[in-house]
């Protein structure tokens, strides 16, 4: 979802909670580039390219590179671009554009019944709690496709749903709370699985015993590390649920993983005397709760009387989508925080999961299994159970260092307060304040490029922390990082890093080097085709940082973009609908069909306000086009008209 906006009010997320002096990833780059001796008027993005690949979409991109120096650069001028379509101009029309030769085709828009004879959408919002939990969910997010079969023609579509909106999901569009309407919010939250089919150029869902809703209140379990009967997670009946499922992953094992992400807006109290203690307060949990209400009608959700049930989210939870009667899992070796992102990628036969922690001011984390995942798999040992969880330090002559965190390790021993394994797993961010970790501007996706193992990273914005965490005071836009780990290997605990590309409008930041087929800001979601092109998808929709009365106002509506990166060329390859944010990303194994997601077209809150000249409050009917209906989440599949392969 977009940084200002959860149920009706506005998020914690673009403001910091961490009140460690740890570095922050700005002073980082001050002190790497001053080492230099290149003044950052000259071009922060190429100086920064030690990669020697050009940094970001301009069109002299490749001139640039080769006199940046470095490893690649002399063979940067000489690729022939990934990207053989013509980029898509901006847009604040309420339609998805895609380029020439394309077409983007609907499907499983949210309360789509999950089989035929489901309950039907009801455009009024008045289906129940019990229809919904039959229908697709609100807020498609992370999602990936997994093959049935060979004949590339059907699968399983794994679909995280984030959030809910409260002005959409309720006939009265308030977020005066009921037990009837939290049950409602947490079936409409969680995750469904879905068999789709294609039939000539068409994709449409199918019934089959796959098909599934995982919800706010599907039993879970929990794994690794931190077990079901820990004493942390002790609290009101078994434990159940996973909610603000944002980003997500798979495994080379075929499971899907997804990632909860601002579980602690969920939580609140009306208990006047409640003061959160320093684990709530790190994490973000305040008394009068993130908008949803929940708190109000539900006692699960009221921190004062059920505080261990915040305890019981914030990791990553495994979902085996080919076994509708297996229990989604957390697994807790994997950390709690604000997960964004969990990309799995195999080096040296052991799995490592990239996750972010999206809040302004947090970190970046990998983990990695202790042994080759096919060893453990043969003893009946999770690989997302048996290893070890990094926080990453970025030091200023480009290196970098993976810091675990393992109990007895470093700070994390009982003499400094830690208890055991689980105590630093429960207190991830703490755990990583001790260890020295860099400040990110809010880390979104990663993704691994599988031509060459490079790690990409979005830092969406940092405009709640002051811009203090970022290459540009204040940092509305974002950028892109990317590192390299030591020798290719993605088990390696030293690595290099560089910066991608800055985004934003050069109106507003001349170091910018984007132009009309490129401009972009905030970048979120990522992911690598086949091919090593590397998708950019963007989350700018109603937040702060397109500013026409200020003249910053050449985005318009967020984007999905695919960049080169062994040359730098970005082009534009789809504009969402007013108010959207792209995300959700997952290509067909033979590249011929990509699925994104459409999340939140026309998103507004009654909680804003009156529209202003800078927040216009996007107004969507899409994808119904019915003004007595409501805009919908959905996702879209994306085809040449000739079949071929997507992006050529
Ligand atoms: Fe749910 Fe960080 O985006
Ligand atoms: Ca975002
Ligand atoms: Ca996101």
């Amino acid at each position: 979802m977009s940084e200002a906006f959860v149920g009706s009010r506005v998020d914690h997320d673009d403001h910091s909670s961490n009140p460690s002096e740890n570095e922050a990833f700005q002073d980082v780059l001050e002190r790497r580039l001053t080492r230099r001796g290149i003044l950052r008027s000259g071009g922060v993005v190429a100086a920064a390219g030690f990669f020697g690949t050009a940094m970001n979409g301009t069109a002299d991109a490749a001139t640039k590179a080769a006199g940046a120096g470095g490893d690649r650069a002399a063979s940067a001028g000489k690729h022939r671009s990934l990207l053989g379509f013509k980029a898509v101009p901006t847009s604040t029309a309420d339609a998805v554009s895609v380029p020439e030769g394309y077409t983007a085709q609907v499907l499983i828009p949210w309360g789509t019944p999950l089989r035929s004879g489901g309950p039907a959408w009801k455009k009024d919002a008045s289906n129940t709690a019990a229809e919904q939990e039959q229908q697709i969910g609100m807020h498609h997010d992370g999602m990936h496709y997994f093959p049935l079969g060979h004949d590339g023609n059907t699968g399983l579509l794994a679909v995280n749903h984030e959030y809910v909106d409260t002005t959409l999901l309720y006939p009265d569009g308030s977020a005066t709370m009921t037990q009837a309407k939290v049950d409602k919010g947490m079936a409409a939250h969680g995750v469904s699985v879905i068999k789709i089919s294609k039939h000539g150029d068409r994709w449409q869902p199918a019934d089959s015993k796959y098909n599934r809703r995982v919800t706010g209140n599907t039993p879970v379990d929990f794994s690794g590390p931190v077990r079901a009967d820990h004493p942390a997670l002790k609290a009101k009946g078994p434990a159940k649920g996973t909610i603000n499922n944002c980003s997500s992953g798979y495994t080379p094992w075929g499971t899907y993983v997804t990632c909860e992400e601002n579980w602690n807006n969920y939580f609140g109290t009306t208990d006047a005397s409640w003061t959160p203690d320093a684990e709530q307060k790190r994490y973000g949990v305040v008394k009068e709760g993130g908008g949803y209400n929940y708190h109000l009608a539900d006692p699960r959700f009221d921190i004062a009387v059920n505080p261990n049930e915040a305890n019981r989210f914030g990791w990553v939870v495994e979902i085996d989508p080919f076994n509708p009667r297996s229990t989604p899992t957390k697994r807790t070796a994997l950390g709690r925080f604000k997960h964004e992102s969990a990309t799995v990628t195999e080096s040296r036969g052991r799995v490592v999961v990239y996750t972010g922690d999206d809040q302004d001011g947090e970190y970046v984390y990998k983990y990695v299994s202790s042994e080759p995942w096919r060893k453990l798999k043969a003893r009946g040992k999770s690989p997302l159970d048996h290893g070890t969880l990094y926080v990453a330090k970025f030091n200023d002559d480009g290196s970098g260092t993976w810091l675990p965190l393992t109990f007895g390790k470093g700070p994390l021993t009982a003499a400094n307060g830690w208890k055991d394994q689980a105590d630093v797993l429960l207190r991830t961010r703490t755990a990583a304040d001790a260890l020295g970790a860099t400040k990110l501007d809010r880390a979104e996706w990663a993704a691994v490029n599988p031509t060459n193992q490079d790690v990409y990273l979005s830092l969406t914005n940092g405009v709640g922390n002051g811009g203090k965490i970022n290459p540009r005071k204040p940092n509305r836009y974002g950028h892109i990082i990317r590192w390299r780990e030591k020798h290719g290997d993605n088990t390696a605990l030293t690595f290099d890093w560089d910066i991608f590309v800055l985004a934003g409008d050069p109106a507003y930041d001349p170091q910018v080097k984007l132009g009309p087929d490129n401009i972009f800001g905030s970048p979120d979601g990522l992911g690598f085709d086949k091919a090593g092109r590397l998708w950019i998808e963007t989350d700018i929709s109603n937040s702060s940082q397109n500013m026409p009365s200020k003249g910053y106002d050449h985005i318009a509506n967020c984007a999905l973009l695919a960049a080169d990166p062994r040359t730098g060329d970005i082009r534009r390859f789809l504009v969402g609908p007013r108010g959207c944010e792209i995300t959700g990303f997952t290509i067909t194994p033979d590249q011929r069909t990509l699925f994104i997601n459409i999340q939140h077209p026309g998103e507004a809150s009654a909680s804003w306000g009156a529209p202003t000249p800078d927040n216009p409050r996007a107004v969507s009917n899409w994808p119904d086009f019915d003004p007595a209906g409501r805009a919908r989440s959905a996702t879209i599949a994306i085809r040449r008209e000739d079949g071929g392969v997507i992006g050529t």
